[in-house]
């Protein structure tokens, strides 16, 4: 196990009911608020007049910012900062899912920064101070209300990329099944892909001897696998959102990292490919994820096997480990399709004519990834396995 240091700053309140608990974080954050939302899903579900109603009891002033994109850009980011300076605004609520919510943290650290905030995204300046930022969240996936991570798209240059700061930690988080029952089927699916991936991106490490972070990992995992194919034929259950947003939170919440140095690579791949089509994040994973486990298999054929049994239940009867770890990763292709993910590109309508180029994107001159350190030409092999 590596040396480690673990400060996690999210006071994270979780279930039904949290969400007057709103009026005392705006007791102690400030009485003028930015609220960022996404394009409008919080006022289908009434989330929107619930939280303004909390916010004007507790004797809020609220500037609002409507329409934070999926795959949030960094015009919209400069949008929110200005916003901030000029109604001198105390704090920023980011309701809804990563995207705003990561556009919640780069608003809350431009509107302390004179400049572009891409100098912040490909750190040419690093962050000294923000607003503070609480979070309502809508859609489980990305871990974003319980870290200090956030990724931007320059939708000028095509690019996007995560950059993270100990000062955009949201201050507080609610978290209520109920706020994410209303996330349509694809969007609850790509979630689900996203928090099996950052647990992915954790567990596939060469460091021995991790049985309690192994354990917790699988322990996530189990969990979602088996509470996944429930939640897509019952969306509005609660006990199973409750179980899946949970699930999202602890895969990206700085928990599973600890003593261990994990892989990223599928992230950077992906955070190109969605900069060059603008496709869902969970999407993109859900295709690249699986190829990436081929190509690197060899590199660690027991983490693999580890997998394929106690997460897939896949048998241990004496064939070759490398049987067994292959059979694992043909599980989570089959898992995943059967939740409706897109297995290929080309169900995105991507075709090679671009691949060169993404791939100059995700490892622009230097390699990525830990498991398996890869250059451009690995990138582009992987994005070929997968049209
Ligand atoms: O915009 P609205 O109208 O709110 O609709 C959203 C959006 O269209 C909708 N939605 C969310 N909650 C809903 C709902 N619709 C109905 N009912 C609800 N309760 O879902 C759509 C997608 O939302 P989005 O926020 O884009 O999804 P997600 O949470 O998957 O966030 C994706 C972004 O997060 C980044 C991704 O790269 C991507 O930009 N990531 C952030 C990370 C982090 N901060 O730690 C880590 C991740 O790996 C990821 O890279
Ligand atoms: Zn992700």
């Amino acid at each position: 196990m590596r040396p480690f240091v673990f400060h996690n700053l999210t006071k994270l309140y979780f279930g039904e009911g949290q969400l007057q608990q709103l009026a005392k974080e705006a007791d102690k954050l400030g009485r003028k608020v930015l609220l960022a939302y996404g394009g409008g899903s919080i006022k289908r579900s009434g989330l929107y007049d619930q939280v303004l109603g909390v916010l004007a009891e507790a004797g809020c002033s609220v500037v609002e910012l409507a329409g934070v994109e999926p795959n949030p850009r960094l015009s919209t980011v400069h949008r929110g900062a200005e916003l901030c300076r000029e109604h001198g605004i105390d704090w920023v609520l980011a309701v809804g899912g990563g995207s705003t919510l990561d556009c919640g943290k780069a608003i809350a650290a431009a509107a302390r920064y004179e400049g572009s905030f891409w100098d912040i995204v490909s750190r040419k300046a690093s962050v000294q101070e923000a607003l503070p930022l609480g979070t309502i969240l809508t859609l489980a996936a990305t871990g974003s209300e319980m870290n200090s991570g956030s990724v931007i798209t320059n939708e000028e240059t095509q690019e996007k990329h995560g950059w993270g700061s100990p000062h955009v930690f949201p201050r507080f988080s609610i978290l209520d099944p109920a706020f994410t029952a209303t996330a349509p089927k694809d969007h609850t699916v790509y979630g689900i892909v996203d928090m099996m991936s950052h647990v992915f991106e954790q567990y596939f490490h060469h460091d021995a001897l991790t049985p309690v972070q192994d354990g917790f990992c699988e322990s996530v995992l189990r969990a979602v696998v088996g509470t996944a194919p429930k939640l897509v034929d019952d969306l509005a259950n609660l006990e199973h959102r409750g179980t899946i947003l949970y699930a999202g939170t602890m895969a990206l919440n700085g928990v599973l990292a600890m003593g261990t140095l994990g892989d990223w690579a599928n992230h950077d791949m992906e955070h190109a490919l969605s900069a060059v089509y603008d496709i869902p994040h969970g999407g993109g994973l859900a295709i690249l994820f699986p190829n990436w486990m081929t190509y690197v298999l060899d590199d660690n054929v027991s983490r693999f096997k580890q997998l394929a049994v106690n997460v897939f239940d896949v048998k241990d009867d004496g064939r070759g480990d490398r049987e067994i770890a292959e059979e694992g990763i043909r599980r989570l292709r089959e898992f995943w399709s059967s939740l409706g993910a897109p297995s290929r590109l080309a169900d995105y309508g991507i075709d090679e004519s671009r691949l060169e180029e993404m791939a100059g994107k995700a490892a622009p001159g230097r390699k990525i990834g830990h498991f398996r350190k890869l250059d451009e030409q690995d990138v582009q092999n992987i994005y070929r396995m997968s049209l």
